[in-house]
């Protein structure tokens, strides 16, 4: 019976279908696709912090209201997550606190403090340009409601990353000062958007299998090169570079070479100890303690409807 099962799961994974909540998975499989969804909403959820520090000090309304507006994009896709966790069998509540307890891991990105207005625009252009890069091949994904959450998702990250490119447009066109000040943000920012893209291959303990059970559609190093290669031009475009002397086109490769990030300062940041990690993390629990009468109250209120519908 379970070789029928595992059979028919195997044929629908080769075959480029979905697998979908009630249909038969390995183990394994559910317990890949749980760490690797929460671990993505939770960097939805951490990943409000580092913009949401600047709502209140946006240089212009326009600007405040676009900024608000990402935000709270970021915490719906969280829940859209969150919620594709629930039909793998885990629990949205025990999730938290397994982030909020450290237990489990959300993106290395969110760890770096946001130092000027002009990271709102590098980190629209080259954090959510990376997790595009990362996330349109998850729109075919082999598990059916995290593939058809990425849809959503990739389309509004793409504004996302629209809104902070012309952000760096506008302070390009602006004074040397402001121009000095996205340079900066570009030479902070370069090497941690490159780790979002996880370790090398031959260091990658899940790719192997998340490739075999078509999870992962693409090694983390081939979508580390795309990005190289797609971001090149838009650097040039909006006239500024990055801090890598090995950065070349290589005619040869018909790709861009480039360096390696500091894969030990990568491993510290996911170990917990990045510049802002006890700060995210402290942030994240007093928000969810400070939230705990909302879930009373909606449970509360969840349960009197139950009653009355059933009386
Ligand atoms: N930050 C924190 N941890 C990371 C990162 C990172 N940038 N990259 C890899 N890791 C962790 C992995 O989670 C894994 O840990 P675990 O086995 O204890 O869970 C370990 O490092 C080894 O890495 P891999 O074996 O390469 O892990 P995996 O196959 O899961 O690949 C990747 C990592 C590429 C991030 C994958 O999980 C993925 O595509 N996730 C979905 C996208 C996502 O989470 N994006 C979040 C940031 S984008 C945003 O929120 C705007």
């Amino acid at each position: 019976m379970v070789d029928d099962l595992a059979a028919r799961f195997e044929h629908t994974v080769a075959s480029e279908a979905r697998i979908e909540p009630r249909d038969w998975m390995p183990d394994g499989y559910r317990r890949t696709l749980i760490r690797q969804i929460a671990q993505h909403a939770h960097s939805e959820i951490i990943g409000m912090q580092p913009e949401g520090n600047w709502i209140s000090r946006a240089p212009s309304l326009r600007r405040k209201a676009i900024l608000l507006a990402k935000v709270q994009d970021e915490a719906g896709h969280g829940l859209y997550l969150y919620a594709a966790t629930e039909t793998l069998g885990a629990d949205r509540g025990e999730l938290t606190e397994k982030l909020i307890d450290g237990k489990q891991k959300y993106s290395s990105i969110f760890n770096y403090p946001t130092l000027t207005f002009a990271d709102m625009g590098v980190i629209g252009w080259l954090v959510d340009g990376a997790a595009i890069c990362n996330q349109v091949p998850l729109c075919r994904t082999s598990y059916g409601p995290y593939a058809r959450a990425m849809i959503r998702i990739c389309k509004e990250e793409s504004f996302h990353q629209r809104q902070g490119y012309e952000l760096l447009m506008t302070m390009m066109r602006g004074t040397q000062a402001q121009r000095d000040m996205v340079q900066d943000a570009v030479d902070r920012w370069w090497w941690p958007s490159l780790m979002m893209f996880g370790p090398p291959d031959e260091e990658s303990s899940n790719t192997e299998q998340s490739m075999a059970w078509r999870i992962k559609r693409n090694t983390n190093d081939e979508l580390r090169q795309k990005y190289v290669d797609m971001s090149m031009p838009q650097a040039a475009k909006l006239g500024v570079t990055f801090p890598d002397p090995e950065l070349k086109w290589n005619p040869e490769r018909g790709h861009h070479d480039f360096g390696q990030p500091d894969w030990e300062e990568f491993w510290q940041v996911v170990g917990g100890h990045g510049p802002c990690n006890s700060q995210r993390v402290a942030h994240r629990r007093k928000a969810h303690e400070d939230g705990a009468w909302v879930r009373e109250a909606a449970a509360a209120h969840a349960a009197k409807a139950r009653r009355s519908q059933e009386g």
